[in-house]
């Protein structure tokens, strides 16, 4: 499979796996699983769906347990070819190229399209090519789950390398974005209310939003030291509902749910966000 000459730079994950640790490994995947999930409860089922940038598929299984059938799309052809092989499935079906250029796809078929952390690493010609694809695809009435990062203090650009990250302006993002480099990866940070008006103007209407990736130092140690016995990293978003029972899991949601309904606290103390939009009219 060969590509547009295009890689994502961090590869094989390893920065985005040194924040993870950072936050703590089963924490990290319970929050996202739990958003995840709660966001399938209002989808409901889908026919489907487009996961536009899978990188290595991470999100498929989840993906698939409310989908007939699922897209999977990525620009870096390694990271795709690692999907394939993991999740080769006869309803999940792979292409590589860019979410700007979904034109493979047939206007106003799918149900949902999935864009999870992808955003905020690429040019921002290519977030508004891509929300044109998306918009195109959807049904009306069709869901877009998009995971990002945000900023309390609006746009922001940075170049996040092992050693640490620097702030750069929007133009050296931008140039950093369309020019990959091994082991820097430019990252934006997005204004959540520049985000919203954005996904309006594309004619998306906001069902859903959670801060999540909580900041260290939020939730009480003693939970935490539970939670961490877990089974980590596997706890996935497509089998939550059997997790959520656990005692430890339900206190844990509680205060998560807590920290969310102060908005301004949960804005201050979280580095992701996750949207559920509706495609209207
Ligand atoms: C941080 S990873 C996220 C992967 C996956 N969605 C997840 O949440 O685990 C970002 C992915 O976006 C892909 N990507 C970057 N620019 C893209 C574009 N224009 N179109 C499609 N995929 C792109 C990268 O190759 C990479 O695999």
């Amino acid at each position: 499979m060969s590509g547009d000459g295009y890689f994502y730079p961090d590869v094989g994950d390893k920065m985005t796996g040194e924040t993870v640790e950072r936050f703590g490994r089963t924490r990290w995947a319970l929050e996202e699983a739990y958003v995840l999930n709660e966001f399938r409860k209002i989808i409901g089922s889908s026919d489907l769906t487009v996961d536009a940038g899978t990188g290595m598929g991470r999100l498929i299984p989840y993906l698939r347990s409310f989908s007939r059938k699922v897209i999977a799309i990525d620009r870096d052809p390694m990271r795709l070819s690692v999907a394939m092989k993991n999740f080769d499935f006869e309803d999940v079906f792979f292409a590589q190229g860019r979410i700007g250029d979904l034109s493979f796809i047939p206007p106003r078929i799918a149900g949902v399209v999935n864009c999870s952390h992808v955003f905020q690493h690429i040019p921002h010609y290519e977030v508004l090519h891509g929300l044109a694809e998306f918009q195109r695809v959807l049904k009306v009435g069709g869901f877009l789950i998009l995971l990002t990062t945000h900023s309390p203090e609006g746009d922001k650009y940075y170049l996040v390398e092992q050693e640490g990250s620097v702030e750069v302006s929007k133009e050296e993002f931008e140039k950093a974005a369309e020019n990959p480099v091994e082991g820097v990866l430019p990252v934006r940070k997005f204004s959540v209310e520049g985000i919203v008006k954005l996904l309006k103007d594309f004619g998306f209407e906001l069902v859903k939003k959670y801060y999540y990736h909580i900041m260290p130092g939020q939730y009480p140690g003693e939970f935490l030291e539970v939670l961490e016995k877990l089974p980590g990293n596997s706890v996935t978003p497509h089998e939550f509902h059997k997790l959520v029972e656990e005692p430890i899991v339900k206190e844990f949601t509680e205060h998560f749910e807590r920290i969310n309904g102060d908005e301004e606290s949960a804005r201050k103390n979280s580095i992701d966000i996750a949207f559920l939009f509706r495609r209207r009219e």
